[in-house]
């Protein structure tokens, strides 16, 4: 009786928690996999480094991005695109590890996702201070695919509203190692970061690295 209840308990725990239909969060998914991530995103940012891209309104980004896989997502004066090229180096982007594959793969599967496979991974650092303002994912091919969020380094209020801009946005703390999984009914709701507060984690110092995986073409 006692052990029913505690297996039960555990159960409880490694479900994924809905934010609503089509949209799980799966807390601590990457946390044992976060050193091999983030060794591959350093090596990654040695090939095509992190930068700060501007909206086609002019405006600089205050997150810094790069991107892995066979497609990028980039923006600059003339719009939001995809592009296989690396414009700040002419070369194609970094090729996706097998590590950020299993990864968003198994997420997307324990979501009710299971033939997601990913061609892009858009990889975002913020520091303090940073944020991304209300938007939606819609510069994708195909949006019977979801989209597979991966939170390491420090916390942050993640905005998740609905299909119309003017819906009041959850505000969902996101820690180091939680996985976002939205699609289906949510694929193309609204979604942002309030400015990241000051702080330091330890693998990470004074920064938040969001990996976001899609599949763009
Ligand atoms: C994004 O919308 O591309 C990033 C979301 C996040 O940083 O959690
Ligand atoms: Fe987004």
């Amino acid at each position: 009786m006692l052990l029913d209840l505690f297996e039960s308990a555990a159960e409880v725990e490694s479900q994924p928690a809905a934010l609503g239909p089509g949209a799980v969060i799966l807390r601590g998914a990457a946390a044992p996999t976060a050193a091999v991530l983030l060794a591959a995103v350093e090596h990654m940012i040695d090939q095509s480094p992190l930068r700060f891209m501007t909206t086609p309104g002019g405006y600089r980004m205050s997150v810094a991005m790069t991107n892995c896989g066979a497609a990028g997502w980039i923006t600059d004066r003339s719009g939001y695109r995809y592009d296989a090229i690396d414009p700040l180096t002419g070369r194609p982007w970094p090729a996706m590890p097998s590590a950020f594959t299993d990864l968003a793969c198994s997420a997307a599967a324990t979501a009710g996702f299971s033939d997601f496979r990913p061609d892009a991974c858009l990889i975002n650092r913020y520091e303090p201070g940073a944020r991304l303002s209300l938007h939606q994912d819609r510069n994708e091919r195909d949006f019977n695919a979801p989209i597979v969020s991966v939170s390491l380094g420090l916390p942050a209020v993640f905005l998740f509203g609905g299909t119309q801009r003017s819906a009041r946005p959850r505000r969902v703390p996101l820690l180091h190692g939680d996985v976002v999984v939205w699609g289906g009914p949510a694929r193309l709701n609204f979604h942002g970061v309030v400015p990241l507060k000051e702080g330091h984690h330890p693998l990470l110092g004074r920064s938040r690295v969001n990996l976001t995986f899609r599949k763009a073409l």
